[in-house]
């Protein structure tokens, strides 16, 4: 039987159980379509920090290299460790040394769930660059504690990342309905700005059959409220997007159904999976939270993996679920209640 390698790393809080939930619901869909996943569970975690004091081994980017796909749940518990540290020790350097440059994250309401809106009907593919941007981490601090301390923290665009991460862009917008918004805040930031919708504009007569848009941040944040049925694929920066897709996770009814991953296309190491919730340290022992995002995060790796087949029946599964009224308020359900609806649909 065809088999996949995947590695697992639950990390902290809620990642534990609802990476166990998509396990589990993915293992049923890949015995269902004639495929094998092989799961190697890696323990690294704020856990894992305070007993070795990393939040990964120092060869954990090699051992990961060799799998298939990464699916991850949640990193960070600030009152242990400090967000800057367990994030820069195990999320971000995987993101970066695997060149998952592009960040993918679905926004639309699944069947069941109201949502804060009164427009329902909306289908949004936010990509976000992943690897540079404002996030590059390329800065300093001088004169530490003194009067006159300096803080500086450059944003690098490069002419490389910004034009593999639109093309990906007009290529998701070609398979879908056509359509590319640009975000970008080039009125103010006349340098790295300018440059993106520049390479923007030339990569639009690449692709004819795209209808492009641009928009600045604050329009689009704006947008995303008032009118999401407007929108198809949108690809903003590290900053911009991140800041999105937050606003796309509360317009699709919270974090829970909050999908992604971080894809590298070149295939040239693995990608990772991962909802994009944190790991809810407060809720963490309720056993209440919504394992759909992490759910919907491992039909997107089925995806990845070739399996269209069996993602395609993770994310019926899912809406049969949440059309039965199944996960569709917070705290209504258990993780288990929510993952036995979702095994049930899948048959
Ligand atoms: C996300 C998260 C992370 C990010 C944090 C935890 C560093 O907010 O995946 O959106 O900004 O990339
Ligand atoms: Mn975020």
């Amino acid at each position: 039987m065809k088999s996949h390698k995947i590695a697992l790393i639950p990390g902290d809080g809620i990642g534990v159980a609802v990476t166990e939930a998509a396990w589990e619901v993915l293992g049923r869909a890949g015995r269902g379509a004639g495929f094998a996943l092989e799961g190697t569970t890696f323990p690294w975690s704020c856990d894992f920090y305070e007993k070795t004091g990393a939040m990964m081994p120092a060869d954990g980017i090699e051992t990961l290299r060799g799998f298939d796909a990464i699916l991850l749940g949640a990193v960070g518990w600030p009152a242990r460790v400090p967000d800057a540290v367990s994030l820069h020790g195990l999320l971000l350097p995987i993101r970066k040394a695997f060149v998952q440059y592009a960040n993918i994250r679905p926004h639309r309401l699944l069947p069941g769930v109201e949502g804060p809106l009164r427009v329902r009907q909306f289908d949004i593919l936010c990509i976000r660059e992943n690897t540079e941007g404002e996030y590059a981490g390329a800065g300093g601090r001088v004169h530490g504690g003194t009067a006159d301390e300096v803080a500086v923290e450059t944003s690098i665009f490069t002419r490389k990342g910004v034009e593999r991460i639109l093309r990906f862009g007009f290529e998701q917008a070609r398979r879908r309905r056509g359509k590319l918004a640009s975000v970008t805040k080039s009125n103010a930031q006349k340098y790295s700005m300018v440059f993106w919708d520049e390479i923007t504009a030339r990569l639009a007569t690449e692709y004819p059959d795209v209808a492009v848009s641009n928009y600045h941040i604050d329009a689009m944040a704006a947008r995303m409220v008032i009118a999401p049925e407007s929108l198809d694929v949108v690809v903003a920066s590290n900053l911009f997007g991140d800041i999105l897709t937050d606003l796309g996770a509360a317009i699709q009814g919270g974090l829970g159904y909050a999908a992604s991953a971080n894809i590298n296309p070149e295939r040239s190491a693995p990608s990772m999976f991962e909802p994009v919730h944190g790991s809810a340290p407060d809720i963490a022992h309720l056993g209440t939270a919504n394992p759909i995002a992490a759910i919907w995060s491992g039909a997107m790796m089925l995806e990845h993996l070739g399996e269209t087949a069996a993602a395609a029946a993770v994310l019926a599964a899912i809406e049969v679920a949440t059309s039965r009224g199944i996960g569709t308020e917070p705290g209504k359900h258990s993780t288990k209640d929510i993952t036995a609806a979702v095994l049930s649909a899948l048959g």
